[in-house]
């Protein structure tokens, strides 16, 4: 029901996601892991639409 590819975020000094994958499936339950940093809530604000800024594809609800 998701698909992203090739995300990549930066912010000024710092590149927060590089060319990250994901696929959502229904049905299948998620975790994302990382350690401090790793940019997870960066990813998860560009698949909820705060962060427009970003290059990659999002494929949604196919
Ligand atoms: N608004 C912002 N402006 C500048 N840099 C940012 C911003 N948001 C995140 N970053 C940087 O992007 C990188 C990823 O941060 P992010 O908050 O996505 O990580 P995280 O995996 O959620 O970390 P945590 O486990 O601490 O919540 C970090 O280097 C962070 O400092
Ligand atoms: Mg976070």
């Amino acid at each position: 029901m998701l698909i992203a590819k090739n995300i990549t975020k930066k912010f000024v000094g710092v590149t927060a996601l590089n060319n990250v994958n994901l696929e959502l499936y229904p049905g299948k339950v998620n975790a994302i892991v990382g350690e401090n940093g790793a940019g997870k809530s960066t990813l998860m604000k560009i698949l909820s639409g705060v962060h427009t800024q970003y290059s990659g594809d999002i494929i949604f609800g196919e």
